[in-house]
């Protein structure tokens, strides 16, 4: 017994990994182990011997196991140790230089409008580009001798489809999938036949529609005059009468020029003011087109220009500059730009 002892002891010190554990541990106590084979010779013995000799494998068995046991705490706390320090990172290394793309600040404007009106229950809808002439003008009680009609303005694509001159078209063709009532914004692209330093050939509107029971100017001016203040701080609004062929009746909405603080620059042509939102009391007829009955439902809708908007938060002064895409200007609008993360 001390012999095997000696012996088990001697190996279990040589044991240097899990695989030559599991094989020492096999060979004295597995099935054939030298260990399970002197229990084997037990039926030899007389019961008195039996009895006092299996205890001795018994308590053998015992020291062996728990041996091994603290052998194999040993062998994972040494692997353990090991991958720690050979997976070690350098934490005092600089980071490399990460550079983030950053959005456009159209996209941010569209972005920004799109959460106050959805903040406000709106939900948002889109149009095509290619528009029928039809969603374009015809049912938005735009005559045919209109002047937005004009082919100075719009870019024909042949008769009856144009590219959209507004974002208008959307009124009818949410209104002629839902049923009333409807509450939503519908932002994208737009085109006419125009190009100055505020203007360009491509630009981008949001609309506005809401239709319900009893719904009333003042509901318009609440929503556009909260929209503005939210978007452009505490300003003066003002809402001047105008016309739009689409609803009756019209509004312009003018804010205090944010340029000169309503004292009168260049930017507000001395006014003091500057035009941003045309809108109005759906018309009648485009309730009709849309399939809503006028006798039972009204209705306020809006346009404003994303350009303009934009140009006026952040002090730009050339529409051009949103369609250039030199990355000194983009980059202003990075917040992320030359960070490391
Ligand atoms: N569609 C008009 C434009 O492009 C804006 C507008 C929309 C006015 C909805 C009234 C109501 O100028």
């Amino acid at each position: 017994m001390d012999r095997i002892k000696k012996e088990f002891e001697e190996k279990l010190e040589k044991v240097k990994d899990f695989e030559a554990l599991k094989q020492l541990k096999a060979s004295y106590l597995g099935k054939k182990g030298r260990v399970t084979s002197l229990f084997k010779n037990l039926k030899n013995l007389s019961p008195d011997e039996k009895k006092e000799f299996g205890k001795k494998i018994n308590e053998v068995k015992d020291y062996f196991e728990k041996l091994l046991d603290k052998k194999s705490k040993e062998l994972f706390e040494r692997a353990k140790q090991e991958s720690i320090e050979s997976e070690a990172i350098d934490i005092t290394l600089p980071a490399r230089n990460v550079n983030l793309g950053g959005l456009h600040p159209i996209t941010k404007t569209i972005m920004e409008i799109e959460d106050i009106f959805r903040s406000m229950g709106f939900g948002v809808e889109v149009g095509p580009e290619i528009e029928l002439d039809l969603f374009n003008f015809e049912l938005l009680n735009i005559p045919k001798e209109h002047p937005a009609r004009d082919m100075q303005d719009t870019f024909y694509i042949n008769d009856n489809v144009v590219l959209r001159t507004h974002t208008s078209p959307t009124q009818i063709r949410v209104m002629k999938r839902q049923k009333p009532p409807v509450m939503f914004i519908s932002p994208g692209r737009v085109y006419r036949r125009d190009s100055d330093i505020t203007h360009s050939p491509m630009f981008h509107q949001v609309e506005g529609l809401l239709v319900d029971k009893d719904i009333r100017f003042s509901d318009l001016k609440g929503v556009l005059s909260e929209f503005l203040r939210l978007f452009f701080g505490d300003v003066p609004v003002r809402f001047r009468p105008s016309y739009f062929p689409f609803t009756e009746p019209s509004a312009e909405v003018d804010i205090g020029c944010i340029i000169c603080g309503g004292k009168g620059c260049r930017v507000c042509s001395n006014t003091g003011y500057l035009e941003v939102l045309g809108c109005g009391m759906v018309h009648p007829n485009v309730l009709k087109n849309g399939g809503y009955n006028p006798d039972k439902y009204t209705g306020f809708a809006f346009g404003l220009g994303v350009e303009r908007f934009a140009m006026l938060k952040y002090g730009i002064d050339n529409i051009k500059l949103f369609f250039e895409n030199d990355l000194r200007f983009l980059e202003q609008f990075s917040f992320a730009k030359g960070r490391s993360l």
